[in-house]
């Protein structure tokens, strides 16, 4: 596959050329070939990555799936490895006992499911990338950016990574979300968090050393944290593709992204019913850290109850409509580059660089600029 990285570093040159205008530092980035075009030619963005027979938003909607489920692989690993299941179909790492039966608190079947969600993102990153190539587009491909340090204890693989689990802000509203029969995202409603505590400051999911494997209620807190990342990772995938469905052009190009984004909705369907099986606990290592019994007063009823896994039927499109049972939100505005920002305000990319940021934003920017139906 085409390394896209040489390409898109001299799209991100010319992007930050056109914001600052016509200086003597931006004609030397540019090539003279660049500097030569004419102006309207610069007002457009000048040449783009290679689209082939793909039309350029239907490539950069792919490109921008193609990197996010690259980077769900990684962080999938990094639970697989010490979490999971380790075999031919997800190799690497050994397993770590401790870790591997406080998720099976969540449920006796984790490894499993850890096992096989890690092997569906592989395939979907795998898969978009060749469908890219075999239309003569430009690929996507991050290894110049596995840097960030491997968990340190037992089981884990000593690689670079793209994805950071050990200091995490956990959003857990997609739990109210699910719950609400009266408000939307896409109105600008804003939800309870089943978690608060998971939501502010820094968290581990995996364990980073071997010290972290006791006490036992401090595992536990990691591997619920984990329980809860699961949800908030998957439910995430289940928005990005039918909001980005919506700007899609070839019916081919839509039947992907219409097939592999229910997966990441069976996803989401599982780890929102394991995540109610954490057990209510505050972290002996970390006493801001507090799981509550989400059954239980103050909580409890429609918006917390355990076993409401089904989403609860809202308002969709218009208050007048009746209410129906949907995933949200879908909003396709800017719907990548709205994903980008979720998944970097959990601290899931913590130690990456400046060119990274820059890459991620330049292709969910070219996703967002894609419109149905465009030649
Ligand atoms: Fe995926
Ligand atoms: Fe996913």
């Amino acid at each position: 596959m085409k390394n896209l990285l040489k390409g898109l570093k001299s799209s991100i040159n010319r992007r930050s050329f056109m914001k600052n205008g016509l200086t003597a530092a931006g004609a030397a980035t540019l090539g003279a070939g660049l500097v030569a075009s004419s102006s309207p030619v610069l007002a457009h963005g000048g040449p783009e990555e290679r689209s082939g027979h793909l039309t350029k938003g239907d490539a950069a909607i792919l490109r921008f799936l193609a990197a996010a489920e690259i980077l769900e692989t990684d962080l999938w690993q990094q639970y697989n490895e010490l979490g999971g299941i380790q075999d031919s179909e997800v190799p690497g790492g050994s397993g770590n006992a401790t870790y591997t039966a406080a998720l099976a608190v969540l449920d006796a079947d984790m490894a499993q499911y850890i096992h096989d969600n890690t092997e569906d993102e592989l395939t979907h990153e795998v898969f978009i990338n060749a469908y890219l190539a075999s239309k003569g587009a430009d690929t996507v491909n991050l290894d110049e950016f596995r840097t960030l340090l491997s968990s340190q204890a037992s089981g884990a693989q000593q690689i670079g990574r793209l994805t950071n689990l050990m200091q995490l802000t956990v959003d857990t509203s997609w739990w109210t979300r699910y719950r609400s029969g009266t408000k939307n995202p896409d109105f600008g409603d804003i939800f309870d968090q089943a978690v608060p505590s998971l939501n502010k400051g820094q968290h581990p999911a995996i364990p980073k050393t071997d010290d972290d494997l006791t006490p036992n209620d401090h595992i536990q807190a990691i591997a619920n944290t984990a329980g809860f990342h699961f949800g908030t990772i998957e439910q995430g995938g289940t928005s990005l593709y039918p909001s980005l469905a919506q700007r899609v052009t070839h019916p081919e190009v839509l039947r992907i992204v219409l097939s592999i984004g229910p997966t990441e909705a069976m996803h989401f369907q599982t780890w929102s019913d394991k995540a109610g099986n954490a057990p209510a606990l505050t972290d002996p290592k970390d006493s801001m850290l507090v799981f509550p019994d989400l059954n239980s007063s103050p909580l409890g009823g429609e918006e917390f109850q355990t076993n409401l896994i089904m989403p609860e039927p809202t308002v969709f499109l218009s208050r007048k409509l009746p209410a129906c049972s949907i995933v949200r939100p879908t909003a396709t505005d800017g719907a990548a580059t709205g994903a980008l920002k979720f998944l970097t305000a959990m601290g899931l990319f913590i130690g990456q660089s400046s060119a990274f940021f820059e890459l991620l934003r330049d292709l969910a920017e070219d996703a967002d600029e894609a419109r149905r139906g465009e030649r």
